[in-house]
């Protein structure tokens, strides 16, 4: 396995590896241990399709139900394609598109989740030209460039994470999808258990911050945000087609940057896999 960092922070470029099929317990303790140093690894030109996808999933722990179609049919798929694509083949209409929109917004994927994800797992198939990019920041760089009183303040906060309030403004959500996914607390601050690193763990399902105003919430949580994406600490990845990419949930923030889905055609294919921190479901008050 050759590994090229990407950034100052986070984030490496790895060759030498297949990633679908059999991998040996070496390769697979070694792939593991640089989710947790680099948060995030682009594999290029992966010989890849859905059953190699999934069969790779399960190598890194227990798949996670794609909550779309979970939440509103009650079917199982651990599928979630990106882009402009439907499974058909044909573009999607434009209510699909709006709702896609939302992945613009900083996030970190299923943190709304009771369990949220440890990692995704996305491979390009059809990418545009121009635009269509995925950006990524690190909230353990963020975290470990606050002051120290900063960071004992934050020490012992917890965060309501909601999808049907990050979602509000993008698309109406399908009452059963909503019903599926009530609000849940997670501690601010979160701890790799490989190494002990920390970082805050926010984004754009992060509602309130429990015990404090709403308008002591949207302070904190916005200056938290604002500090970890300033433009330095962005790494911008361009997609070319037959990359595998890999990011760390648990640290990561990421949003898609627009392209011309008009013209141009888009298409992914993305699994996760299940964390193994619990949060709480939580009650909001009327
Ligand atoms: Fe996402």
């Amino acid at each position: 396995m050759q590994i090229q960092p990407l950034h100052g922070n986070f984030g490496a470029r790895i060759t030498d590896v297949t990633l679908s099929g059999v991998m040996n317990a070496n390769t697979l303790a070694s792939l593991r241990r640089a989710i947790d140093d680099y948060s995030l690894l682009c594999f290029p030109d992966q010989d890849m399709n859905d059953e190699k996808q999934l069969g790779f999933t399960h190598l890194l722990g227990e798949p996670e139900a794609e909550h779309v179609r979970f939440g509103s049919t009650g079917e199982i798929s651990y599928f979630g394609t990106v882009g402009n694509v439907k499974d058909d083949g044909n573009l999607q209409d434009g209510v699909n598109a709006r709702y896609q929109s939302g992945n613009q917004l900083w996030h970190s994927d299923s943190s709304f989740r009771e369990t949220p994800s440890f990692v995704s797992i996305l491979h390009a198939y059809e990418v545009p030209p121009t635009g269509g990019e995925t950006e990524f920041v690190s909230m353990r760089s963020g975290y470990r460039r606050l002051s120290r009183d900063q960071k004992q303040h934050i020490a012992s906060l917890h965060v309501i994470h909601d999808y049907v309030f990050s979602r509000s403004t993008v698309a109406p959500v399908n009452p059963n999808h909503a019903a599926s996914l009530p609000p849940v607390m997670h501690p601010l601050v979160r701890v790799n258990p490989e190494n002990g690193l920390k970082n805050f763990y926010i984004g754009s399902h992060a509602r309130s911050v429990v015990g404090m105003s709403g308008t002591q919430s949207r302070e904190l949580l916005d200056m938290l945000l604002e500090h970890t994406t300033e433009p330095e600490q962005i790494l911008r990845h361009s997609w070319e087609p037959g990359q595998t990419v890999i990011w760390d949930n648990r640290c990561l923030l990421h949003r898609g940057t627009g392209y011309d889905a008009s013209r141009w055609r888009r298409r992914m294919r993305q699994t996760r896999v299940v964390g193994e921190e619990k949060g709480v479901i939580h009650q909001m008050p009327a």
